[in-house]
């Protein structure tokens, strides 16, 4: 056995002996521990913070010396005097080995740490991001041996760090020669390590060493809304997040109004496409001017979209997709630069856009499979992401399905008489009392009910001013419940519901949720259209949903995620009244937020996850709904409410659903149904 001392690292557990005088970064490296350095261990970057450990440590075996380590040196001094560092702390580069010790690596001085995503059900994201900084002292010019700069820069990232068949563009060699010689032959290069496409490439220089991060952008390109989120690639932070209504919306609300302007239009895909690409610029500089950076330091970006916005962001016309049989240009995943998208980034930002699963299902949805990972799941679960179209996925570790349907732009609240956007003064939540039909609601920006002191001064500010995506699925549910709407959405007359809120609307009937009238303000109905709508988006999704349960041979699912901004408002039991989502354990279904996003962010900062999703997606099977037959069935049954083939069974053992009916323009028909308790 060696009688070297023993080094323990925690919390690895990494343990090895080492000669008297090793560097504990050497030891680190050795025994492959996660400590990073970007200096090469020169004492200048102090990313290699250790926190040496002294006493008795039965559970390592060891006893620690006060004197185990070398003594406090010059540049350590050097380096707290002028910068600070925490007490207790030792530079790992500095600090050498004299008697069995025990060594702390803190979170922010590992490479790939950890970054902790809000939900506790999430995965952390793992940080490994595709550009690293590196520190480098490089060989001065020699008249007896002639070579350029660059070879110099090369050999010297090489031997320090290992990276080889490194690249530079023009622009670098453009400035190499001032940076070097500002920089006293010391120099700080950003590098982005490559992939199965691309070698590594030397994507930015600075004199000597930089002290500042370098930043990469995690977007959601969405139909409605781009969203971007500017993280630090050193430490995972997201350091300011933005969003934009997409500027396409003038040729079209939805996709497929985009795809025909494309067609008859002339010129018209190009149109799109500049117009997204401006957008997403503006986008940029709103980012990097609230986080108070340089643009010209992203040097990263990661896509996510569905196809028709894949394709119009690439500069392809996206005619193709919509038509059968739905071809795709690509579907695999692409490894861009920055100018190939007229992006005002970094010049030779790398630009990864995630791939698509198919002609319908895009990067988005293979960014919530990467957020979500149903592929990693013991419970069959069931994700979907709600927006102008729902994309679907169902699976397990055994096998992950995945479909869209076009739900339409009703769940936005747009389609809907009173609807709006989330915004203050928007009815979010609704309460409608049984007995009286009586309803009670929450609007945007105020947290009291409608019926509570107080609520209408505070009201006074915003003014109820609409319904939105969340609160039209709680009225509608509500109203479902209460017994003033039928299970085939018709809306009953004064006579039939007992109530005076439901008033006549043309050849059909209306509830009245708020009448403002009497103070200018605007009354706030649900009409049969507006349930019409929302019947229709509503079934496009559950069918969906039914279709990949068919395909999967299951009748049920054991949890259900809700995705996407919208997803994250939704009440599940009325989700689940409407018959949004399949019959499932309430507290089994829940919201995973902008998943798609996530997603996008995962990618950015771990660039091995980039590998693990293109793998994922080509097991990912694929169902087109359009071409199904089944389809139409299960979307006829699912235009009822909640539905009038599958039976929910936990959703009637939990209320009481009731069983009205206003076909016939008389009474209502029949009473409640029994309770039954699941
Ligand atoms: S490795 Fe840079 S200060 Fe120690």
């Amino acid at each position: 056995m060696s009688t070297d001392p023993l080094v323990v690292f925690t919390p690895s557990g990494k343990r090895g002996h080492f000669a008297v005088g090793t560097p504990i970064l050497t030891a680190a490296r050795q025994l492959g521990v996660d400590l990073d350095s970007v200096c090469g261990g020169r004492g200048i970057c102090s990313k290699c913070q250790i926190t040496p450990s002294y006493g008795e440590f039965p559970k390592h075996g060891v006893t620690v010396a006060q004197d185990a380590l070398s003594e406090w040196n010059s540049v350590e001094e050097r380096y707290k005097s002028k910068r600070g560092l925490i007490d207790g702390r030792r530079l790992g580069c500095q600090a050498t080995v004299q008697g069995d010790i025990v060594i702390d690596v803190p979170p922010e001085s590992q490479v790939h740490k950890q970054v902790v995503r809000k939900r506790a059900e999430a995965r952390d994201i793992v940080m490994n991001p595709s550009t690293k900084l590196y520190y480098v002292e490089v060989a001065e010019p020699d008249m007896h041996d002639p070579s350029g700069d660059l070879e110099r820069l090369v050999a010297a990232i090489e031997a320090d760090w290992g990276i080889t068949n490194i690249h530079a563009d023009l622009h670098i060699l453009q400035d190499l020669q001032p940076v070097l010689r500002k920089g006293d032959w010391k120099v700080t290069v950003a590098i982005h390590l490559g992939d199965d496409e691309n070698a590594p490439r030397i994507m930015h220089t600075w004199p000597g060493y930089y002290e500042g991060a370098v930043y990469g952008l995690a977007v959601d390109l969405g139909s409605t809304t781009i969203a971007a989120h500017l993280c630090d690639l050193t430490s995972g932070d997201v350091v300011a997040s933005s969003g934009i209504m997409n500027p396409q919306i003038r040729f079209g609300e939805d996709l497929m109004s985009r795809v025909s302007y494309g067609m008859m239009n002339t010129g018209g895909a190009a149109e799109m496409t500049a117009a997204v690409r401006e957008g997403m610029n503006a986008l940029f500089t709103q980012i990097a001017t609230e986080a108070e950076i340089d643009k010209g330091l992203i040097v990263d970006a990661v896509f996510v979209c569905n196809p028709v916005m894949h394709h119009l962001l690439l500069g392809i016309d996206p005619f193709e997709l919509g038509q059968a049989p739905f071809a795709l240009a690509t579907s695999n995943a692409l490894r861009l630069r920055a100018d190939d998208l007229d992006l005002n980034i970094h010049p030779s930002a790398r630009i990864y856009l995630l791939p698509c699963i198919a002609g319908h299902v895009g990067a988005d949805a293979a960014a919530v499979a990467l957020s979500e990972a149903p592929d990693k799941s013991d419970d069959l679960m069931l994700v979907v992401d709600v927006g102008t179209n729902a994309e679907i996925l169902l699976g397990n570790r055994e096998k992950v399905l995945a479909c869209s349907s076009p739900t339409g732009p009703a769940f936005e609240g747009a389609q809907i008489s009173a609807g709006q956007r989330a915004a203050p003064g928007a009815i979010e939540r609704v309460e409608i009392d049984p007995a009286t039909k009586e309803p009670r609601f929450r609007i945007i920006g105020v947290d009291m009910w409608s019926d509570e002191d107080g609520f209408e001064q505070a009201a006074a500010d915003t003014g109820i001013t609409g319904i939105c995506g969340s609160g039209i699925i709680e009225a509608i549910a509500e109203m479902r419940l209460a017994g003033v709407l039928d299970a085939s959405g018709l809306i009953g007359s004064a006579e039939q519901t007992g109530t005076a809120r439901c008033v006549p609307d043309g050849r059909t009937h209306a509830y009245m949720l708020h009448d403002g009238s009497a103070t200018g303000g605007p009354r706030i109905t649900i009409t049969n259209p507006d349930i019409r709508a929302i019947q229709m988006a509503k079934a496009a999704l559950y069918s969906g949903a039914r279709l990949l349960m068919d395909k999967f041979g299951v009748d049920t699912v054991d949890r259900v995620v809700l995705a996407g901004a919208f997803g994250a408002h939704i009440s599940s039991k009325h989700a689940m009244v409407l018959g949004m989502i399949p019959d499932a354990p309430l507290n089994k279904v829940t919201s995973a937020g902008n998943a798609a996003g996530t997603g996008a962010r995962i990618a950015l900062l771990n660039r091995d996850a980039r590998g693990e999703i293109e793998d994922t997606v080509r097991r990912i099977h694929k169902i087109e709904t359009a071409i199904e037959p089944r389809f139409q069935e299960h979307f006829v049954n699912a235009s009822a409410i909640p539905n009038s083939a599958d039976p929910f069974p936990i959703l009637n053992g939990i209320v009481d659903l009731p069983d009205v009916s206003f076909n016939t323009g008389g009474e209502a028909e029949g009473g409640r149904r029994r309770r039954r308790r699941a």
